[in-house]
């Protein structure tokens, strides 16, 4: 039965990356979720969903976690919010040391800058790259280096880095100019006057996201952090979606021991439960920012919800979750289940490529194999296999053909099995 809400949500909702003419289609019921338990989702007519990505890559330890929800309702009844523009709160200063120390125990980062979303935790990355070197000395590195394929988000600064045409959505003259690379021997290629001009290099580390859940060869990381040392650029990785034990470490750079100069985080920090995103760097670069006002060394950027202290209280919860509940200790066996789980797919003669970073798949689907021909756009494969997924209890979006698995961490080793189980029997409803 057609939601009561539904035909008000068709008239006044505009949804991000959604095609919105079939959306208002009159044949289209938006299907409203207005539950979560554990990693279900539960729309209006009661039917459960595992939610097979993690409701885009965000949630951690299931939904409606009770110690995330005691957390937030708790500060919730004590402070919402108050400005974090001259005044500070208890929760972030807790928040900002526990963020640090969780990046290793020698970690030179050691300063914290809070936003609302990944793209704001990579704007304020880029921002402070940029007017560190413009202020300290060498105000000719004004350009920045991100790869092919890469996505940082969509803000304008965010955008202009990401190598994915398709996202970009403004002309090519607007945002930052970006030398794009794909892979570290263009590095090695940049004649020395280029190098010298370069502020930052921004990477997703091990897996770029967007691109289709696309790995990089093992090294790259270290690699490009090794050149990035000894051209003295500024390495920021992009650990809005890796981040908080996704790719089976609480940070992906851990498992290639890189420490980048900034570390931007977002969506899992708060187990996926409020907003908030963290740009984390060291005291070189904010040493850079000091002086007395009227030198205007000052970092002049912000959000009103910067520091939102029910996303640092909820913050803090989850990383209490993640040590009390032993959250990365039984992420191995989960990855072990998740590979099993995907092999069937291998059989399928329409599966191109099955790729697993930690619990991240992805699943190329193809028109063929060999000789290797993708579907037509227009069939919109990867859209039609997740609506039939939809109809066997599964939620997830694909990107473009490749199909995604990312269950929340707390997922069950069953739990995960049936996503894999539900998505199979959708492909193959789809595709015979
Ligand atoms: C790697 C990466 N960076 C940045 C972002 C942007 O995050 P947000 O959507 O919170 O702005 C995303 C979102 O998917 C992402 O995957």
């Amino acid at each position: 039965m057609p939601h009561p809400l539904a035909e008000t949500e068709k008239r006044h909702l505009w949804h991000p990356f959604t095609p919105m003419q079939p959306w208002c289609a009159p044949e289209h019921q938006p299907l409203m979720i207005v539950e979560g338990r554990g990693c279900e989702l539960i729309d209006a007519d009661g039917r459960a969903y595992l939610d097979g990505n993690s409701s885009i890559w965000t949630n951690i330890h299931g939904h409606s976690h009770p110690r995330l929800v005691a957390a937030i309702q708790q500060q919730a009844a004590q402070l919402s919010h108050s400005s974090f523009l001259g005044l500070t709160h208890p929760l972030a200063a807790e928040l900002a040391q526990r963020l640090c120390a969780a990046t290793g125990p020698d970690s030179p980062l050691q300063r914290v800058f809070f936003s609302d979303n990944g793209s704001t935790a990579i704007e304020s990355a880029v921002r402070m790259a940029l007017q560190y070197w413009a202020q300290n000395g060498q105000p000719q590195r004004t350009q920045l280096a991100a790869f092919d394929r890469a996505y940082h988000g969509d803000t304008l600064g965010a955008v202009s880095l990401g190598g994915i045409a398709a996202f970009r959505g403004v002309p090519d003259h607007v945002g930052y100019p970006v030398t794009r690379l794909t892979g570290l021997e263009n590095l090695h290629a940049l004649p020395e006057a280029t190098t010298r001009q370069l502020a930052a290099i921004v990477i997703e580390p091990l897996i770029q996201g967007a691109a289709g859940m696309r790995l990089w060869p093992p090294g790259l990381l270290r690699g490009l952090a090794a050149w990035c040392r000894e051209h003295d650029v500024f390495l920021i990785l992009d650990e809005v979606m890796t981040g908080f034990g996704r790719t089976g470490s609480l940070f992906a750079c851990q498992q290639e021991g890189v420490i980048p100069d900034f570390l931007a985080l977002a969506k899992g920090l708060t187990g996926g439960t409020v907003p908030l995103a963290a740009t984390l760097t060291t005291e070189r670069v904010f040493q850079g920012f000091l002086g007395l006002p009227e030198e205007e060394r000052t970092f002049y950027y912000g959000h009103s919800y910067t520091a939102y202290p029910l996303g640092c209280a909820a913050a803090l919860a989850s990383l209490d979750v993640f040590e009390e509940e032993h959250v990365l200790a039984q992420l191995p066996a989960k990855e072990h289940a998740l590979r099993q789980a995907l092999e069937p797919f291998s059989q399928l003669p329409h599966v191109a490529e099955i790729r697993q970073c930690g619990l991240i798949a992805g699943i190329d689907l193809v028109a063929s194999r060999e000789p290797l021909r993708p579907f037509p756009p227009a069939a919109r494969l990867g859209a039609r296999v997740c609506q039939a997924a939809r109809d066997e209890g599964l939620l997830t979006r694909p990107i473009r053909d490749t199909l995604v698995l990312m269950p929340p961490l707390a997922a069950t080793e069953i739990q995960i099995q049936e996503m894999a189980a539900r998505l199979l029997r959708a492909t193959h409803r789809v595709i015979t």
